[in-house]
């Protein structure tokens, strides 16, 4: 993708989730974000099998759907969840969402962009990436933040990617295909054989594609976006 598209790629990102996250709350009926992803939490409790207190990394956070479940759910056992996004607006959401569900000791809401954000050696017990790394700018960006989030994680850790592949947007009204405009749209194999090559050596947890449309506001007319999502989990052995 050229620099012109790109930069247009994320102010469409931009727009339609500065606007999604002002208008709508995360956990409430009517949105992607009414719950937090299911597998999300399982693979916390896989982790809390082992260990009493964690270090979770939520890369994407947005205002939280994710983030304040885990945090929720690890209130009082001396853990903390990071959440780091791209946008101000959405790590405002963040701060306003840990006071909301009585969680601000346990999150740090932090603004950052995947591909330059710090991430410390062998910080953490468990990465969450969910509906981010299709938003880096190209295919060698993206294997290093997953290398980058490999080096940060603890022996035993988790990583929880599910990202969207093979993207197709239409125009609501007619059907008619929209030039696509993601950052990253990788073929599904070509996503799926990323990873496999990037965590070689891992215990792969789950490894699966479901079919995802979703109504969007994103242009001048309404849009529908479809895609393969990809679940990829994946535990430091
Ligand atoms: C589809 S939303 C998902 C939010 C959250 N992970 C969830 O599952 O509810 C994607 C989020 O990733 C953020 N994002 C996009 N590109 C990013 C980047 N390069 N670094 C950090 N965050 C990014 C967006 O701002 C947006 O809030």
């Amino acid at each position: 993708m050229n620099q012109a598209n790109f930069d247009e790629a994320r102010k469409a990102e931009a727009n339609y989730h500065n606007e999604l996250y002002s208008d709508h709350e995360i956990l409430e009926p009517g949105t992607w974000m009414s719950k937090p992803v299911p597998i999300v939490m399982e693979l916390l409790e896989r982790i809390l099998q082992h260990k009493d207190h964690v270090t979770v990394l939520d890369l994407g956070c947005g205002a939280g759907r994710n983030t304040i479940p885990l945090a929720v759910r690890l209130k009082g056992t001396n853990s903390r969840v990071v959440g780091i996004d791209l946008l101000e607006e959405a790590i405002e959401k963040l701060r306003e969402n840990s006071n909301k569900y009585d969680v601000a000791d346990v999150i740090e809401a932090r603004k950052g962009d995947a591909e330059q954000v710090d991430i410390l050696e062998d910080a953490y017990d468990y990465i969450a990436a969910c509906g981010c790394l299709e938003h880096v700018s190209s295919e060698e960006a993206f294997i290093k933040v997953l290398e980058r989030m490999k080096m940060g994680t603890r022996l035993g850790g988790i990583h929880c990617i599910t990202m969207n592949t093979d993207i197709q947007e239409v125009e609501r009204e007619t059907g008619r295909a929209l030039e696509t405009l993601i950052e990253l749209n990788l073929p599904t194999e070509k996503a799926f054989s990323i990873l496999e090559e990037v965590y070689d050596g891992w215990n792969v947890l789950d490894r699966k594609t479901t079919l995802l449309s979703i109504d969007e506001e994103k242009y001048e007319k309404p849009s529908q976006f479809r895609c393969q999502s990809i679940t990829f989990a994946v535990q430091k052995i």
